[in-house]
């Protein structure tokens, strides 16, 4: 049996992470979300004061960690080492250094055949920054994510909401922004659409009308 691979890459918040595990569940498919494993080593990096300016040092500390994904019934949780950061890994203080810790080539290197390995004995959707161009670059289906920065703003803004977090909305659009500069113009696989990826536009859809696009891609190109 041929296991299939879907592939969903785009900019900060453009719902890549929700939709990737909706179609995970309803296919059967395991969902690896590859932006924690970025956030993991960026945490384990803040947690042992270790020089971010310095690749070889954050090498030397991902080489020592474990990590990796478990389903729970209120969904999957991160682990590093054997602990549950799944919470931990979404503070801003990791969301304001991610970027420069995945911008290292070596880091890229080995997270890169960690993903691969997830992805060796089953059917998947992978969600990132370089999955179509890099990770899976023979992925069944491929899928750039996007959304205007006003509209991922208002999705995190309300999102932030419900959770009882305050925040700026100007501030939280420069942040978004930010990223996407930071990650596009990197040396290293930087965010760019794949040539045979699909682009989605998502503004103005919602989550269910979203994961309906990609199933209907899907049924075509599978
Ligand atoms: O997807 P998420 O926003 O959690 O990713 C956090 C950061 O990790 C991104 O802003 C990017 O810098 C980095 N990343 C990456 N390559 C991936 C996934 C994430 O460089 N495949």
């Amino acid at each position: 049996k041929k296991n299939i691979q879907v592939a969903i890459d785009g900019p900060a918040s453009a719902g890549k992470s929700t939709v990737a595990k909706i179609l995970a569940k309803k296919n059967g498919f395991i969902y690896c979300d590859t932006g924690a494993m970025y956030r993991a080593l960026t945490l384990a990096a803040i947690e042992n004061n270790t020089n971010m300016d310095s690749e070889k040092d954050l090498l030397t500390l991902l080489n020592q960690l474990v990590i990796s994904f478990n389903q729970q019934v209120d969904g999957q949780h991160v682990f590093l080492n054997d602990r549950d950061v799944t919470l931990l890994i979404r503070d801003n203080n990791v969301t304001n250094s991610v970027s420069k810790v995945s911008a290292y080539k070596s880091i890229r290197e080995e997270m890169v055949l960690r993903q691969q390995k997830i992805a060796e004995s089953n059917s998947i959707v992978m969600d990132g920054r370089d999955i179509g161009t890099v990770v899976l670059p023979n992925a069944s289906l491929k899928i750039f994510l996007v959304a205007s920065v006003t509209e991922r703003a208002e999705r995190r803004f309300k999102e932030n909401i419900s959770k009882g977090i305050d925040t700026d909305f100007e501030a939280l659009k420069k942040e978004i922004s930010d990223r996407d500069h930071y990650d596009s113009t990197r040396k290293n696989s930087p965010l760019v659409q794949a040539e045979d990826a699909i682009l989605v536009d998502t503004s103005g859809l919602n989550i269910e009308e979203v994961v309906l696009k990609i199933e209907k891609l899907m049924e075509t190109a599978i």
